[in-house]
Formats: C-alpha cells, sequence, structure tokens
C-alpha cells in the first residue's frame, strides 16, 4: 500500500510541477475567506483517487476537493495540494499529502515535495524516510536554540487572540518561529530533524494525517492541546521530539480555551 501511496503522490506532484509554469492561466475559485482552489488541486485529486480506486476499489477515501467516497475499514486521506496559496503565488513550498487510516490508526504517510524531489515516506512500525533513507526527529532539548513551525489561524478569527498570546510566549524564548505555509510540509521537515518542534490551531485530517505518522516513526510525539490524542478530530496539534513537545505544551497550555482542548 505504501508503494501504491509513493506512485500517486509522484503522480500528482509531477502535474503540479507541470501546472506551475502557467499558474497565470489557471481557474481559480475561492472556497471561503483566504481559502482558494484551483483545478490543479482537483486534478492532482482526481490522479490520486484513480491510482488508489484502481487498486484497491472498496477502500474508503477522504479527499480535501471530493469529500468522502464510503467503502471498507481502511480510509485514504488525502491532500492533493498543501500549500495552496504558495502554490498559487510562485512561493516554493507545497507538497502532495496521503495517509492511509485503518480503524483509526494511521499504518501508512506519504509527503512528497515535487520542487525538491523530496519522498518522505512512513508505514507503521517501520521508521520513516526521506528518498529511501531513514531520518529521525532532532536530538534538541533547550527551548531557547530551537526552531519552531506553525501555521496561523487564519480560518478561525475566534482562536487568533489565543494563537497570539501563544506566539508572544515562545516568540523570545525560541530560536525562531517559522510560517512556511504548508503543514504536511512542516511535519515532514519536523520527522527530519529540520524544525524541533511544531503547532498549530485548526488543521484538517488531509493536512496532518500523513506528516503525523512520518513524526512518530521518526522518534517524536503528537497530542492534541489536552495532551491526548484525538488531534484528527480536534485539528489543534502540537508535535516535536519528547523534550520539545514538553516544552510546547508547557508554553502553550496556560492559553488554550476550552473550545481548544
Ligand atoms: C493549508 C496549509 C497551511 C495551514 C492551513 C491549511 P491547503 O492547507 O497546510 O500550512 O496553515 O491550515 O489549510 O489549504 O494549502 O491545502
Ligand atoms: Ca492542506
Ligand atoms: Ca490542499
Amino acid at each position: 500500500m505504501l508503494n501504491i501511496a509513493v506512485r500517486a503522490a509522484r503522480n500528482a506532484g509531477d502535474l503540479i510541477q507541470r501546472s506551475s509554469e502557467n499558474i497565470g492561466q489557471l481557474t481559480i475559485s475561492k472556497k471561503s475567506k483566504n481559502d482558494f482552489v484551483s483545478e490543479v488541486d482537483r486534478m492532482a485529486e482526481q490522479e490520486i483517487i484513480n491510482i488508489i480506486k484502481s487498486f484497491y476499489p472498496d477502500h474508503s477515501i477522504l479527499a480535501e476537493e471530493s469529500g468522502k467516497i464510503e467503502g471498507n475499514e481502511y480510509t485514504w486521506i488525502i491532500d492533493p495540494l498543501d500549500g495552496t496559496t504558495n502554490f498559487l503565488h510562485g512561493y516554493p513550498q507545497y507538497a502532495v499529502s496521503i495517509a492511509l487510516k485503518n480503524k483509526n490508526k494511521i499504518e501508512v504517510g506519504v509527503v512528497y515535495d515535487p520542487l525538491r524531489d523530496e519522498l518522505f515516506t512512513a508505514e507503521k512500525g517501520g521508521g520513516a524516510m526521506l528518498n529511501n533513507r531513514r531520518i529521525r526527529v532532532s536530538k534538541q532539548t533547550d527551548l531557547s536554540s530551537a526552531l519552531i513551525g506553525t501555521g496561523f489561524p487564519f480560518k478561525y478569527p475566534q482562536h487568533l487572540d489565543a494563537y497570539l498570546s501563544m506566539f508572544k510566549t515562545l516568540t523570545p524564548t525560541t530560536a525562531g518561529i517559522r510560517r512556511a505555509g504548508s503543514a504536511a510540509l512542516d511535519l515532514a521537515y519536523l520527522s527530519a530533524g529540520r524544525l524541533d518542534g511544531f503547532w498549530e490551531i485548526g488543521l484538517k485530517e488531509w493536512d496532518m494525517a500523513a506528516g503525523i505518522l512520518l513524526v512518530q516513526e521518526a522518534g517524536g510525539v503528537a497530542t492534541d492541546f489536552s495532551f491526548n490524542d484525538q488531534y484528527l478530530k480536534s485539528g489543534n496539534l502540537i508535535s516535536g521530539n519528547h523534550k520539545m513537545h514538553q516544552a510546547l505544551y508547557q508554553a502553550i497550555e496556560p492559553f488554550v480555551t476550552d473550545q481548544l482542548k
């Protein structure tokens, strides 16, 4: 199943790269405020679904642009283009994300960056790889030396105050904070030790399912804002190696409202 996920991710990535030469001609529509979708997102998603369906016609699918296709207990969770806003601006940070969930456990995760040809893969119990080489989360233990990834809750103004309080606490106490615009790639970078920690409010399953397995298989930890494992449901995520996860949790916890738990 990992092989199929890789084939689908690479095909979608190739399609995205070919389309990146004609961004000006793309039809772009607005899903909601600040939330755009282009024909590239839709075409890449259809490519992935076609490949998966041809091998596993009975499996379920949860895809960002086309929603849920009911099938058996295996669910493929697909973000065909994570970082659409970046892509549409020619800002080179976006990826394809594909995960396979079986009865609430993520078993396979693939994040593919078509620009740099970086393929991040993980299988439950089998470790995490970047282009077939084993990767591990960083060994950073000191928050003041840590580079932390995040995303802004731009679709959730009701959480902006809580987020800004977290940001205000972490800005002077870390080595730096990055908002690169693709949560799937942020988590892939965390799994490869390029970031030491990550937090975001209001993610969707397709933004994080593959990336979380990558982090876990690279020796890292992920929880929601209540220190539990309900992140796919709540959309709120704190992740890092054991120490960084703990340090981030402690910094963020005072600002976690009831709605964010
Ligand atoms: C977005 C990216 C971004 C995150 C947003 C997501 P999209 O996904 O992952 O980093 O902050 O919450 O919606 O819309 O580009 O697939
Ligand atoms: Ca996304
Ligand atoms: Ca997307």
